[in-house]
């Protein structure tokens, strides 16, 4: 595939639809599609709600009817319901570089959140003041860093996740921070930032919701302290599904919870009133698992069988590679901007364009067949999950995504006296396109400003 960027060379015009074909019939992940439940749409929304795996239906139809209907309590024993968290954690565990006993599945991930920035604030030395917060962390992250951080006499100081290294000081307990920016697609670099926290004698926390599935994050290997993820994204859990909490294996000891629920009790059945944790991983847990949902993940984890993650983000980094080429053929000059890193290094798995009037936009792709979705104030997000999504897909996006800015150009310079431009509302040349070196340069600056943007 060409790099778009050099692409500067009068050349004859390609067949996007014809190298679309070509790909998905040389893509090693393009038998797992069928592991999944889709139609014709164009779903790029898997970063918002993972689609149905086939696995799920008669898994969760068999929980119902057998285990809960037909042997009832012995489920929590013979069905294996209580030890589920900790199985299904080992399940995932592979997907985010963790050995078995390090994730836990349980409660939300905001739950998870408040979890390990308190239990990391206890941990901390005595004469550390503060925790940092990514600065463009997904909100529910920072309102409950500063709620934890009233609870344990902190101040929460918000800083880019590019500026940790040279932010954090030895009164800084943990740092916060988002491995993937919900917003741009912008991965952050996870073992310089955990290296330089603990350099400074602070422990690191990441949220990988918007990289886990999507791409090799190492936590073992990269010494994460502690993390939290959900499972409905690039895991296809399902709408809700549990999220999960990793305690690095030295930590787990002195990992004190603030909600230590009867279901991380050494012995949860003696009745005791004298709180004893388990040891382990089991200390992550609170109080009882949502089964259905729980087992729905579990199936849903089957559409991993045989697939490595290496392969996800390889298939991830040619998707979005063509789908920004794509987006360049396709869309008039200057209607989008991508905000997403050109950088592989720094890319996650979706493509996020600005445009006027994303709302509106993003609208009428849903009505044509094309899903994404819309974050405030003018962001189009494009989710690409390799296990299902295909070339022929981000093909038919961009595709569709130029119609609708063609006629919306042209409807704007019919309105207008005199025009005969295709210009549309976001100006000028192809450098505010998605092919524009300007627009490179552009997207790798966070395009907001705290923890609550
Ligand atoms: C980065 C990030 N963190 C946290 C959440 C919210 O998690 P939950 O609703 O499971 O608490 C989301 C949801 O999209 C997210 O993207």
């Amino acid at each position: 595939m060409s790099d778009h960027r050099e692409n500067h060379e009068p050349q004859a015009p390609r067949d996007h639809r014809a190298e679309a074909a070509t790909l998905d019939a040389s893509d090693p992940l393009a038998g797992v599609r069928d592991r999944f439940v889709l139609d014709d749409t164009v779903y790029l929304d898997g970063n918002s709600l993972g689609a149905l795996p086939r696995s799920v239906p008669d898994k969760v139809a068999d929980v119902v009817a057998r285990q809960w209907g037909e042997m009832r309590i012995r489920s929590w024993t013979e069905g294996g319901w209580w030890e589920a968290p900790e199985r299904i954690g080992d399940r995932i565990a592979p997907l985010i570089g963790a050995a078995p006993g390090r994730v836990v599945v349980s409660d939300s991930t905001s739950v998870n959140v408040f979890k390990a920035v308190i239990a990391g604030v206890r941990m901390a030395g005595p004469g550390c003041t503060e925790i940092l917060v990514d600065a463009t962390t997904f909100p529910t992250d920072g309102y409950i860093a500063r709620s934890a951080a009233r609870m344990t006499g902190l101040a929460v100081r918000p800083v880019e996740p590019a500026r940790i290294a040279d932010e954090v000081t030895e009164r800084t307990a943990l740092a916060l921070v988002n491995h993937v920016d919900y917003r741009t697609g912008r991965l952050h670099d996870l073992p310089g930032i955990t290296a330089a926290l603990h350099s400074a004698g602070a422990l690191a926390v990441w949220d990988l919701c918007h990289s886990a599935g999507a791409l090799p994050v190492g936590l073992d290997a990269h010494g994460v302290d502690l993390a939290v993820g959900c499972t409905y994204k690039y895991l296809n859990g399902g709408p809700g599904s549990p999220a999960y909490l990793y305690i690095r294996e030295s930590l787990q000891e002195r990992f004190d919870s603030p909600l230590p629920g009867w279901n991380s009790h050494v012995e949860p059945f003696g009745m005791i009133s004298r709180y004893e944790p388990a040891d382990g991983i089991t200390r992550g847990r609170v109080g009882t698992p949502d089964i259905l949902s729980l087992l729905a993940l579990d199936a849903a984890l089957d559409a991993w069988d045989g697939v490595t993650v290496e392969a996800v983000r390889t298939k991830s980094l040619a998707l979005s590679d063509f789908f920004l080429d794509s987006v360049a053929a396709y869309v008039p000059p200057g209607e989008v901007r991508s905000v997403t890193p050109y950088d592989h290094a720094r890319r996650g798995s979706q493509v996020s364009l600005e445009c006027a009037g994303a709302g509106e936009v993003m609208a009428e792709l849903i009505r044509r067949g094309v899903v994404g979705d819309f974050r405030e104030p003018d962001v189009l997000r494009f989710g690409l999950t390799p296990l299902y999504t295909s070339f022929g897909d981000v093909e038919r996006a961009a595709r569709v995504l130029g119609e609708v800015l063609r006629e919306r150009s042209a409807e704007d310079g019919a309105g207008a006296a005199g025009s005969g431009e295709a210009g549309g509302p976001a100006g000028s040349g192809p450098a505010a396109g998605p092919g524009g070196s300007g627009s490179a340069a552009g997207a790798d600056g966070p395009t907001s400003g705290g923890p609550a943007a």
